[in-house]
């Protein structure tokens, strides 16, 4: 019987991309998905470090998986992604129980490293990070049934903004060549895929290696013009690198749904400043403006992090304030935590956990209020949404709108995969409710 393997994800949508790029190395190695973690023979858990919170819940996964592993020592176990890459050897020796450690540009070397576990059962840790990121898998049959899926367009970050571990663990920039990006479009397509997400830390920088005037904007009308293919979207941009051609974008392509995430972390420039984000509040507002200029629907969300050090009372009114002048439609809340090896870690006037406690319950309060109001002002009108599937609870079809939000309709199983009108008949606070027309 075939050997079974199990991938466990955590962290962004990136690990999501390279967790479906590991399962097709997997089974080109004639691996076979396995049901559950107790079934399987190889367990691989894709890891994030971005926030303390994140790293707990690694490693108490890991902890898990370790005493699996005690009653079934033929378990072959490994940690990947940016964790692995961070803690390198230091974790085998930590964990004798981990077979293999595989930072974020070496996972392309999985296959490798399982057959040299077969020869003599070494344990193998590799996290160089000169390595290109990995060649194209395409596998056929992989996506098949599903909708949307995600293209890494890029790796890496050069911005270290100052709290953040990103461009430690995934290293500098690098953008994939566009046709290998095209490629993939089409491949994902052919297998019945109607909507991509292009993936990067920050996808407004992304230029051709082998053409240093095709930047994002022509990479975004390239593949917009791929057949069959019905939505396109991105994530993340940077506020610093929103340039006129991409915020034009939204307005000259119909594909490119009108939703954009544009991480503004806090509303006070002298936090601004201190994270290292290279544009002011008055920068960002402009940004804004310019986009429901060009796509008066486009929604907005953004990331928040609360309590960074230094971080007073008033900087954290210009955040609160920030949020009742722009209204976002969502947005993403986080508690400040230190991160090894940032600037912030070593800043001082670090902020209580009670008052970040505070701030985030206040933040999310006011939010979630701006996003009901929002929701709410959607019921009687007419939106296009794409069907991805069934909804949680299983008693209805749910899809998304162009501008990212859910809307559950009642079941029709034809509907799937198709982009369908329909009228808002209620708002929630998560979701809304529709009928097809
Ligand atoms: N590349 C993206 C986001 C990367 S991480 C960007 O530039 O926006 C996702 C989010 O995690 C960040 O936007 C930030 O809000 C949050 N984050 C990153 N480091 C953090 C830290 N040390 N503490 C709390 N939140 C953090
Ligand atoms: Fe982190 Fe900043 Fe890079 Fe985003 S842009 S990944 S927040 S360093
Ligand atoms: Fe986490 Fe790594 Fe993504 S730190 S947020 S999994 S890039």
């Amino acid at each position: 019987m075939a050997r079974q393997f199990f991938i466990t994800t955590m962290g962004c949508q990136m690990n999501e991309y390279d967790s479906d790029y590991l399962g097709q190395l997997l089974l080109d190695s004639r691996y076979e998905p396995a049901e559950t973690p107790k079934n399987a023979d190889l367990i691989v858990i894709n890891t994030c470090a971005v926030r303390e919170k994140a790293e707990q819940k690694a490693f108490s996964l890991l902890g898990r998986m370790l005493a699996l592993k005690k009653r079934k020592p033929s378990l072959v176990l490994g940690l990947v992604g940016c964790i692995a890459q961070q803690e390198g050897s230091k974790l085998i020796k930590r964990f004798p129980g981990l077979n293999f450690v595989l930072g974020t540009r070496e996972i392309g070397r999985l296959p490798d490293i399982l057959t040299d576990i077969e020869i003599d059962g070494r344990k193998n840790v590799a996290t160089d990070m000169g390595h290109r990121t990995h060649p194209p898998v395409n596998r056929p049959g992989f996506f098949k049934g599903r909708v949307k899926s995600f293209i890494s367009i890029m790796e890496g970050c050069n911005n270290f903004c100052s709290y953040c571990i990103v461009p430690y663990v995934r290293g500098e920039e690098v953008s994939r060549p566009s046709e290998e990006i095209l490629k993939e479009t089409e491949h994902l397509v052919s297998e019945g895929v109607k909507e991509v997400t292009l993936l990067g830390q920050n996808v407004n920088s992304y230029h051709s290696p082998d053409n240093g005037t095709y930047r994002f904007p022509s990479l975004l009308r390239e593949i917009t013009q791929v057949k069959g293919l019905q939505r396109v979207r991105f994530t993340t941009s940077h506020p610093k690198d929103l340039s006129e051609d991409l915020t034009q974008c939204f307005g000259q392509l119909e594909k490119l749904c009108p939703h954009i995430h544009l991480p503004v972390q806090a509303g006070s420039d002298r936090i601004l400043k201190l994270m290292n984000r290279r544009y002011t509040r008055e920068k960002y507002l402009e940004c804004i403006q310019s986009l429901r200029r060009v796509r008066p629907e486009i929604a907005i969300t953004t990331d928040i992090i609360v309590g960074f050090p230094g971080e007073n009372d008033e900087d954290f009114n210009m955040t609160l304030d920030l949020l009742r002048k722009i209204e976002f439609d969502n947005l993403f809340s986080f508690k400040y935590s230190d991160r090894k090896g940032t600037l912030a870690e070593k800043m001082q006037h670090k902020v209580d956990e009670e008052i970040k406690s505070e701030r985030l319950y206040a933040l999310q309060k006011l939010q979630k209020s701006i996003t009901l109001k929002k929701n709410r002002g959607l019921t009687g009108t007419e939106m296009d949404i794409l069907v991805e599937g069934v909804s949680k609870r299983g008693d209805q079809l749910t899809g998304r709108t162009g501008t990212n939000k859910i809307v559950n309709i009642d079941h029709n199983y034809n509907m799937i995969g198709r982009i369908v009108k329909v009228l808002i008949t209620g708002a929630f606070l998560n979701s809304l409710r529709g009928k097809p027309l």
